[in-house]
């Protein structure tokens, strides 16, 4: 039984039961729809009040059944039907009531909030719209403007400014035994929003919902539809009104970008240990050691002690232990500033942070996570000394981004103890934890490793030993692909505009020059002694750093930032003589051109790393492109975009591609293996 209902005198309480969120689906909307029937033969009854069980009033219609044909009853109609009982119902919400749940909300005569809830009408981050009335009734209890804002954004409010905005009548701790002291005269007056006239129109708040819209969710068609939704409920009659939204949000369910964004929110939440991992034991985390104070290791501490656990930074040097004191102050104080965190937070963080020389001080961590200076001395110098003051069973992990994580381990007596945790900068923001599991990695280690992740609120994705892992390595590619496009013809500025054109916020030079281009430099260093003499190389980076342009933090890279960022002819220079001494002619290449290269690069990469076992499934390489690289969200993730495409097309577009220049376009066997089977990226790597 997903709605349960029962009477106690004049009050019928109509409960939601789905756990765990009561997202609405068939059995919600029935049991809704059997709930009224029972309240139209029960006699004396003077109010409704509907709650939902558990942590959550209700997170909005059941996102699951949105591939299927929607089956009746359908949600407007029985919030139609609730607004249209002869007793007035009542909201009470304790927890979240978002979507379809704060379409119930609306469809209710009174509406109560407990001081936790958040209530809101997030459809646009699912690519689709409120299709249970939610585009008419808000306008009409909140006005015009605010619900622009709220419906085109996707962003819920707390339950003390659903009360400021009118979205609530009062804000309760107990919300059953607020609802059922309301006055029973004034429940009797209360009007159903499908009957307010609509608001005044004001095209500059329609005009700036838009221009917002396309700023912050370029590209995406959902927000720009809810937008002409709203704007209707100014003109339109609400029933009409009501049959354009259900229409709209039919259509664009079945959509590319709410298919995507949909599987980009499940897999987000599938994001989990894997099975075998979750019945091995763990200790609980308490203390973590970070080694490093640097930029990467301030987040990685930052992030630590937001997730409640005590924190020593180990520096070599005086000076070290100062800056990385400075560092994560730095960043309790950020905090603090945006108001993400009040003076009590900052000070407790600030008592849970010790910084310091002494590797003693980590001896009772029950992790160390090493994010220091990128050199394979280095680290092993560092596990050396952590090894041998720390607990035998501690679990040491490396935040390395390109070394070898079994030649790291390889200095531990115990190289099972060891594993990587891969962070992305900014560590306290980025979601992405990469968990690598080395040669000898224990279960142990891994299993504590997603433990971190949970406890940390980030995205694991676990990944094997290679050289970048999941995520660098496909940037590699994708960069050397790019490089490739400016020695052919392309200009920095051409490739930039093409990958925002596909729906990155930054294309790869504004990319680079943000990072500092020292650091892909250092990496070429690195792979020369193993890159295949017959790879064709691009050299214009490297002269890019000889000739000091690393990118904002020297004034200019790929472009200038004497005055903003803008194109500098230098750069042309550079690229022009390196294509005359590589013999190329250069050409025209369009936008299109440069986008579908670059989208093809990353994906046979990330087909090789899928067919290695580096990465477990084409799932996994989404979350990783997703959270830590910028992927457009509506486009699903890289491995759901080939899968748009479609393997044969993928496989044509390579093979182009591979004609003339056969050596870096070599087709991964997943690839050819997915057209044979006529199987999709996804199912080819699900088993
Ligand atoms: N549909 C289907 N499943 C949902 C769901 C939904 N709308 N919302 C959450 N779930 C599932 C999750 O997939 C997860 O399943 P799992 O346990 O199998 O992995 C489980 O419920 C718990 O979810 P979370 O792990 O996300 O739990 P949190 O407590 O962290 O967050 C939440 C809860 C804030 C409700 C969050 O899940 C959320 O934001 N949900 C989506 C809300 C939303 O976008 N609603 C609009 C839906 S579209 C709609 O309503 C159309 C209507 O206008 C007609």
């Amino acid at each position: 039984m997903s709605v349960t209902f029962r009477r106690e005198g004049p009050v019928a309480y109509v409960e939601l039961d789905n756990p765990p969120v009561n997202a609405i689906g068939l059995s919600i909307r029935q049991g809704l729809m059997d709930a009224l029937d029972w309240i139209a033969e029960e006699a004396h009854l003077d109010r409704v009040i509907l709650s939902g069980k558990g942590r959550a009033f209700a997170a909005g219609a059941d996102a699951r059944e949105f591939d299927a044909a929607p089956m009746p009853p359908h949600l407007p109609d029985v919030i139609r039907r609730m607004e249209q009982c002869d007793v007035p119902w009542i909201a009470a919400v304790d927890g979240v009531a978002l979507g379809g749940g704060c379409e119930l909300v609306l469809g209710c005569h009174y509406r109560i909030a407990a001081p936790g809830a958040l209530i809101g009408l997030p459809e646009v981050t699912l690519g689709v719209i409120p299709g249970a009335g939610g585009t008419q009734r808000l306008p009409r209890l909140v006005g015009l403007d605010t619900a622009l804002q709220m419906i085109s954004t996707g962003k819920p409010v707390n339950a003390a400014r659903a009360l400021e905005i009118g979205l609530v009548h009062e804000v309760a701790e107990d919300v059953n035994f607020a609802a059922e002291e309301v006055n029973a005269e004034l429940l009797t007056t209360l009007p159903a929003l499908a009957d307010l006239p609509g608001p005044e129109m004001d095209a500059n708040a329609v005009n700036a919902a838009r221009v917002n819209a396309s700023k912050k969710t370029a590209q995406q068609i959902a927000p720009q539809r809810a937008i002409d939704l709203i704007a209707a409920s100014c003109s339109e009659p609400f029933e009409t009104a009501m049959l354009k939204e259900r229409a709209t949000f039919l259509d664009l369910r079945q959509g590319d970008q709410a298919r995507a964004l949909r599987h980009a929110f499940f897999a987000e939440r599938a994001a989990k240990a894997p099975e075998r991992l979750k019945a091995v034991p763990t200790p609980e985390l308490t203390h973590v050691a970070v080694v490093g104070g640097g930029t990467m290791g301030a987040g990685i501490a930052y992030a630590l002690l937001n997730a409640g656990l005590r924190v020593t930074v180990l520096e070599t040097s005086a000076e070290g232990v100062e800056r990385a004191q400075a560092n994560v102050k730095k960043i309790i104080a950020a905090s603090l500033k945006r108001g993400l965190i009040n003076d009590a937070n900052a000070e407790d963080r600030r008592a849970r942070l010790v910084c310091s020389d002494d590797y003693g001080q980590a001896a009772d961590a029950q992790l160390a996570i090493e994010a220091a200076f990128e050199s394979m001395e280095v680290k092993k110098d560092v596990f050396t000394k952590l090894q041998a003051v720390m607990a035998p069973d501690a679990v040491l992990a490396t935040n390395t981004s390109y070394l070898d994580v079994d030649e790291i381990a390889a200095v531990l007596e115990d190289p099972t103890r060891m594993v990587g945790l891969h962070f992305f900068a900014p560590a306290h923001i980025m979601k992405l934890l990469e968990i690598v599991n080395g040669k000898a990695t224990s279960d142990a280690a891994l299993a504590l490793g997603f433990d971190l992740a949970k406890r940390l609120r980030k995205v694991p994705v676990l990944a094997g030993v290679c050289d970048g892992f999941i995520g660098n390595r496909i940037l590699a590619r994708y960069r050397e692909a790019a490089d490739s496009l400016l020695l052919d013809g392309a200009l920095p500025q051409d490739v930039d505009a093409a990958m925002r054109g596909f729906g990155y916020a930054m294309g790869p030079y504004e990319a680079q020059d943000l990072s500092g281009l020292d650091i892909a430099f250092a990496n070429r260093r690195r792979q020369d002694a193993t890159r295949d003499p017959n790879r064709r190389y691009v050299a214009i980076g490297d002269k890019m750093v000889e000739a000091g342009r690393l990118g904002r933090k020297t004034g200019s890279g790929w472009y200038d930032y004497s005055d903003g960022q803008t194109v500098d002819p230098k750069v042309a220079e550079i690229i022009a003589a390196e294509s005359a001494v590589a013999g190329v002619k250069r050409r025209e290449i369009g936008a299109e051109e440069i986008s579908r290269t670059l989208v093809l690069a990353m994906i046979n990469e990330a087909a090789d790393i899928i067919h290695e076992g580096v990465a477990q499934s084409a799932r996994d390489v989404d979350l990783v492109t997703l959270f830590g690289y910028g992927f457009p969200r509506w486009r699903g993730g890289l491995m759901h975009y080939a899968d748009v495409l479609g393997p044969k097309t993928v496989l044509q577009g390579i093979e182009a591609l591979s004609a003339n220049d056969p050596v870096a376009w070599t087709v991964s066997p997943l690839i050819r293996d997915c057209v044979e089977r006529g199987i999709s990226f996804a199912e080819a790597s699900s088993a």
